[in-house]
């Protein structure tokens, strides 16, 4: 069933879990997720991120296949933006298959911030689509310091106002995050977290999930994220499953034109066969493993939003803003 990532996460809060949201990439990748998610009797968020829309097939087809699968998953599927920059993007991925986008301004200053968030939730709430944004700036891992996260945590009294002044369906936060590999040991601020669970409302995300520790993992699921993102793990693993096929079968057809659509490919032929490498790296994991069951659970039922979509205002003058 296609949810938004409000009803997911309104969830989450009542059951005290969380929910994974991995990031795809392909079709393969695609399919490895809902199928996990649906072994596991357990809600998925799929990401797709901005960056993978700039290959103008995957935009055209990706989302709609990723649309499909949720309409006909029997657990809840939410299908959201990952780190929206653009005004553009985000606008066509809320009138388009997405049940939810996240308007990533977290680079700039607190009042543009505000800003664009808000015009992107005027938009979505209009059709129902949910809005995830971020205060404070996750960075990137090879950033990182030997204290952990050099700035950019996010300040607890300004992710009250940030959350009631945009009205965003979920906040991303930055405890000591980072994308990607870590230079060094992740450190939390759990301390931080529980201040801002403590003073904001609406249910918190977690960014750079891969390489954090299933113990630390835990413990901010403990303390109040509601949605963890994942995406490096995945792409390591299928790093792996690459390097183990070539190993095993060197004369393997590598013959595509671009070198990085090749790797993609290889990636979705070699990793994902059987779907089983995203499926162990998503769900053995005890954050979201057996939180949810369908049986006597009235909130998921099924929620298409058809309707909704289509009827978007006229945006057709020019953007407010292009990051
Ligand atoms: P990782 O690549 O570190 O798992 O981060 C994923 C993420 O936050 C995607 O938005």
């Amino acid at each position: 069933m296609y949810v938004t990532l409000k009803q997911l996460l309104e969830h989450a809060e009542q059951g005290g879990y969380t929910v994974l949201a991995p990031n795809v990439f392909n079709l393969e990748s695609l399919i490895a997720v809902v199928e996990a998610a649906e072994a596991e009797r357990a809600p998925v968020i799929i990401a797709i991120g901005e960056s993978r829309l700039k290959d103008s097939q995957l935009q055209k087809y990706l989302p709609v296949v990723a649309r499909q699968m949720a309409q006909e998953a029997t657990v809840p599927v939410g299908i959201n933006l990952d780190h929206g920059k653009s005004y553009h993007e985000l606008v066509l991925a809320i009138q388009k298959e997405f049940s939810s986008v996240m308007i990533d301004a977290s680079m700039c200053p607190y009042e543009e911030n505000v800003a664009r968030t808000k015009e992107i939730v005027k938009i979505a709430h209009e059709l129902g689509i949910s809005v995830e944004a971020e205060i404070g700036h996750v960075g990137q891992g090879e950033d990182y310091t030997e204290n952990g996260v050099a700035d950019g945590l996010t300040e607890p009294e300004m992710a009250k106002r940030f959350a009631e002044e945009t009205q965003v369906d979920a906040l991303a936060v930055a405890v000591g995050t980072a994308h990607g590999v870590y230079k060094g040991t992740p450190k939390l601020d759990f301390d931080r977290l529980k201040e801002i669970y403590d003073m904001v409302e609406v249910p918190l995300v977690l960014h750079g999930g891969s390489g954090t520790g299933m113990e630390n993992l835990i413990r901010a699921s403990e303390l109040g994220i509601r949605k963890l993102n994942i995406n490096t793990e995945l792409l390591i693993e299928a790093r792996e499953q690459v390097r183990k096929e070539l190993q095993e079968n060197p004369e393997i057809e590598i013959s595509v034109s671009s070198p990085s659509y090749a790797w993609i490919r290889l990636h979705g032929t070699a990793v994902f066969e059987n779907n089983m490498a995203v499926k162990e790296v998503c769900m053995q994991n005890p954050i979201v493993k057996g939180q949810y069951q369908t049986a006597d659970n009235p909130i998921f039922e099924v929620f298409y939003l058809d309707n909704a979509h289509g009827v978007i205002a006229d945006f057709s003058g020019n953007p407010p803003y292009e990051f």
